[in-house]
């Protein structure tokens, strides 16, 4: 392990799923399995929270490390925890900011890498958080989050089809609406490729907004996205992105990383596409920035 938590301050500051064996195998697979993205890198870290991946970050290699956490105890437990290596002085900061405003305040390329993990699914801001992220225009974005459930959603699905049809006729001047039959056999070939055709789901709910680890919205509502509409949002801002395969990572011991084994919680490393340059002049401008 390129980095290791045992007996580390982290596993006091923190009762957010700290256990050795899970925050080993992350800054493993996360960070020190990365190291285009790290080393050397101005990172951010998005919900830094006691500066766990902060530290793995800067021990493997970075160059410096903001840190954006919302809860003012968590900052200065980050703070506390990276005092305690003075080899890395001056190399962070930890900024007490809810992310969705500091990533709206950052001007583009102020960072190499962006880090975003354990926060994704306590927000309900994805979109936005992806716009900016694109805006600010890092190498890299390492998402690391729970994920929804995958659904087929074939009634969406059906009348997705109706209606494009309709709107062919309609909008675009083709002839006839497609007959049921045609219909169907598009419907099918879709769901027996879903890679192709996939269905994006947001699930909306609720958590305790007073937990340690969870969103800093009053109301505790929260989002989780599945692994779909994660993808499809990367591509629609122009990101190429890989999943990170975890049952590919030769994990030796799965303990406290159930999540990682079932599939309930993915990772993905993007990069931004090519950029096009505005026919307005100057500002460059990804396909689908809007
Ligand atoms: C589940 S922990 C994840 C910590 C760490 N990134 C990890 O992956 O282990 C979520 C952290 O995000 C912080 N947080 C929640 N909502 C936030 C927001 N809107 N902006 C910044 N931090 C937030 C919480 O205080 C908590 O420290």
């Amino acid at each position: 392990m390129n980095v290791d938590f045992s007996n580390s301050c982290f596993l006091r500051s923190s009762n957010v799923l700290a256990h050795v064996n899970r925050l080993n195998w992350r800054a493993e697979v996360l960070i020190a399995r990365a190291p285009d993205a790290v080393r050397g890198k101005r990172i951010l870290d998005l919900a830094s929270h006691d500066g766990r991946f902060a530290y793995a970050a800067l021990q493997c290699g970075a160059k410096s490390v903001v840190g954006v956490e919302a809860r003012e105890a968590h900052v200065a437990s980050a703070y506390g925890n990276l005092r305690t290596f003075p080899e890395f002085d001056g190399r962070y900061e930890f900024i007490e900011s809810d992310l969705v405003t500091f990533l709206s305040n950052t001007p583009a390329h102020a960072f190499d890498t962006i880090l975003c993990f354990g926060i994704f699914s306590h927000l309900i801001e994805q979109v936005e958080v992806l716009r900016e992220v694109r805006r600010i225009q890092p190498e890299f974005f390492i998402l690391d989050c729970w994920v929804a459930r995958e659904a087929l959603n074939v009634l969406e699905r059906w009348r997705n089809i109706r209606v494009n049809s309709i709107v062919a006729v309609l909008q675009q001047g083709k002839a006839t609406v497609d007959s049921i039959p045609l219909r169907l056999m598009r419907l099918v070939s879709e769901l027996r490729n879903p890679r192709i055709y996939k269905t994006g789901k947001l699930v909306f709910l609720y958590e305790d907004a007073q937990a340690n680890g969870a969103t800093i919205r009053e109301s505790g509502l929260m989002a989780w996205a599945n692994g779909s509409l994660i993808e499809m949002l990367l591509d629609h801002f122009a990101f190429d992105c890989k999943e990170i395969d975890w049952l590919d990572q030769s994990v030796v011991d799965w303990s406290d990383l159930w999540d990682y084994k079932t599939g309930d919680r993915k990772s993905w490393i993007a990069q931004p596409k090519n950029l096009i340059r505005s026919t307005r002049g100057g500002v460059p401008r990804a396909p689908h920035q809007q």
